[in-house]
């Protein structure tokens, strides 16, 4: 087999350098909580592949699911012949999102697709045409979800024109906008919506519960349920985006669940199909029926592989009470990383999304280059974590809901030792 050094340098002459990766060692093999690369060196996983692998990689329910799909059928199209896997996830969907009313539910590939298809599902059913979204906001990479999202570099940069009618509000940031209450910042982002939008005009109003890209940010309390009730008020749909934040991931099924949240539309993917490809848009019946027939889908959406691994990964969190261990998780982390130093300005997150904040000591001004460095030294130490935030200074955790005690303990370690050394 060929080196990460050699793989590397093949890579160099036919991949675009627009595709970035995270670290240069190649992956041989994972599972757990960890990743093993093709020079035999291991690795702690505190990444998931970007919050997907919550049941960790190769879960055996999922591969023996999958294993037994491929060997069915590999697709049709549910366009075409449908097929039962697609029916018990959009089943799993209605049952698992927060909101006792009437459902329906429908799949797609990634999570920008499912973002694109909650907002045309949003105008369609209200007849208006502005999506509201925030400060911080990260929705995908597609033209729309492009529009959708706060960040320039390296998202947007030089890639419009956007697609139009989406506005920007304010985001409750409680490190960055001065200590606002969430009542106060929900009346701040409602006061620029009325002013620059109108309510009326309003589809949708989208929203990260915690903001992933954008900074692991968790909204003052009150600040969601404020907004939602703004959009209630005003005959807008609340989607909320819980491609990152869901199944799991911050030890409820939904981090809506949080603060009591019902959104009349959701948005899922990465954790929900186990490492497969697949998303889903699950709400409120009235508003997903609205779209006549042939308005939604796509040759690959909800395909029988990605629904089977996904059901197996359900059933997977449901057995492991992965939630309870999102939680745990998330505890032993904030716990260990609490008393990291004056330049940790904050530590945050729910459950087995958390993250750290890295500042100048003594100020809140970002310090995006020591956020590089301790994540190189992390990755030098064989422990894979992201970086992400506005400002490129915040290092986020998102280790794979099941793993072992003794992978995050030493994960934790080789972090404490790039944090305080
Ligand atoms: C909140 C949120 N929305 C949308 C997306 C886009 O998902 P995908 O990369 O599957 O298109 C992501 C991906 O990171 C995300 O975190």
């Amino acid at each position: 087999m060929s080196s990460s050094e050699e793989l590397h340098k093949r890579r160099l002459a036919v991949v675009a350098k627009g595709v970035g990766s995270v670290v240069s060692a190649y992956v041989d093999h994972a599972g757990g909580g960890t990743l093993t690369d093709v020079d035999g060196r291991e690795w702690i996983d505190f990444a998931s592949g970007i919050a997907v692998t919550n049941v960790g990689n190769a879960a055996p329910k999922v591969v023996e699911a999958v294993r037994a799909q491929v060997e069915r059928f590999t697709h049709t199209c549910f366009m075409v012949a449908p097929y039962e896997s697609y029916v018990a996830v959009c089943e799993q969907l209605i049952e698992l999102t927060p909101g006792t009313f009437e459902k329906r539910a429908a799949l797609f590939n990634s999570g920008a697709e499912a973002v694109e298809n909650a907002v045309k599902i949003a105008r369609h059913a209200t007849g208006r045409p502005a999506v509201v979204v925030f400060d911080h906001a990260y929705h995908g990479r597609t033209n729309l979800t492009m529009a959708l999202t706060a960040k320039n570099m390296p998202y947007k940069h030089r890639f419009g024109p956007f697609a139009p009618e989406v506005y920007r509000a304010p985001m409750s940031y409680p490190l960055r906008d001065g200590g606002l209450s969430g009542a106060e910042a929900a009346r701040r982002a409602v006061d620029v919506i009325e002013k620059q939008v109108g309510g009326s005009n309003v589809a949708a109003v989208l929203i990260e519960p915690i903001q992933g890209e954008g900074g692991f940010v968790v909204p003052a309390p009150g600040f969601l349920p404020a907004i939602a009730a703004w959009a209630k008020a005003n005959g807008a749909v609340f989607i909320a985006d819980e491609i990152q934040t869901g199944f799991g991931r911050t030890g409820q099924w939904f981090a809506s669940e949080h603060e009591g949240l019902e959104p009349d539309l959701i948005t899922t993917a990465k954790g929900m199909g186990g490492g497969l490809p697949i998303a889903g848009v699950a709400g409120r019946a009235e508003l997903m029926d609205a779209v006549h027939a042939g308005g939604l889908g796509g040759t690959y959406g909800g395909n029988p592989v990605a629904c089977a691994a996904a059901l197996a990964a359900i059933e997977t969190m449901r057995e492991l009470d992965l939630n309870t261990a999102a939680q745990r998780i998330g505890a032993t982390l904030t716990a260990a990383l609490a008393d990291t130093g004056p330049g940790v300005a904050e530590v945050r997150g729910r459950g087995a999304m958390i993250a750290i904040e890295l500042v100048i000591p003594g100020t809140i001004e970002p310090d995006p280059t020591r956020t590089a460095a301790v994540s190189k030294a992390c990755h030098e130490a064989g422990l894979l974590t992201l970086t992400c935030g506005t400002y490129g200074n915040v290092l986020r955790f998102l280790p794979p809901l099941v793993i072992s005690d003794e992978d995050l303990n030493r994960g934790i370690d080789i972090l404490r030792r790039a944090l305080l050394t």
